[in-house]
């Protein structure tokens, strides 16, 4: 722990001892910065200085990154939150509760591409009218019904 001389916890940590203590690189503070994940204040030497709560506000970022949150939807997501504040406990709880479904869908959507790629290995045919990734969702479908690209030609 940083301590003062007289023993008090600083309030204020300096990017490289964010970066050391959270395990990122201060290039990725600057980038958090620039996306507007994060927001330093500034030292009367105009050096970032970030508060203690930081560390768990970039810990929220990095799981949410590692779950494939868009870095935007985090953000949006952090603003939200009153005065900015770092997420509380039941914050991150209904954070990871909107996201958890997020990632279902996701993973529903991936799964189901997946199956339609079994479908592709060993058949090749790329056709508009049977390969369900040429034509997704059946697209062509919902222009109309029959042969929709013959009655377009005709
Ligand atoms: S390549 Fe034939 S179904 Fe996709």
């Amino acid at each position: 722990m940083d301590a003062t001389a007289n023993g008090n916890l600083r309030q204020q940590l300096s990017v490289g001892e964010v970066a050391r203590r959270s395990g990122v690189p201060v290039s990725t503070l600057h980038f958090y910065e620039a996306k507007g994940l994060i927001a330093p204040s500034r030292s009367s030497g105009n050096h970032r200085q970030y508060s203690r709560t930081i560390l768990r506000r970039i810990a929220a970022i990095r799981v949410a990154q590692r779950a494939g949150i868009p870095l935007a939807t985090i953000r949006d997501a952090m603003e939200a939150l009153p005065d900015g504040r770092t997420p509380t406990a039941a914050d991150w709880q209904k954070l990871a509760r909107d996201w958890r479904d997020m990632l279902q869908i996701r993973i529903d959507s991936l799964t189901q591409l997946r199956d339609q790629f079994e479908h592709c290995i060993g058949c090749g045919c790329l056709s508009l009218t049977e390969c369900p990734l040429r034509n997704p969702a059946d697209t062509l479908g919902r222009t109309g019904s029959g042969p929709v690209l013959l009655n377009r030609m005709r």
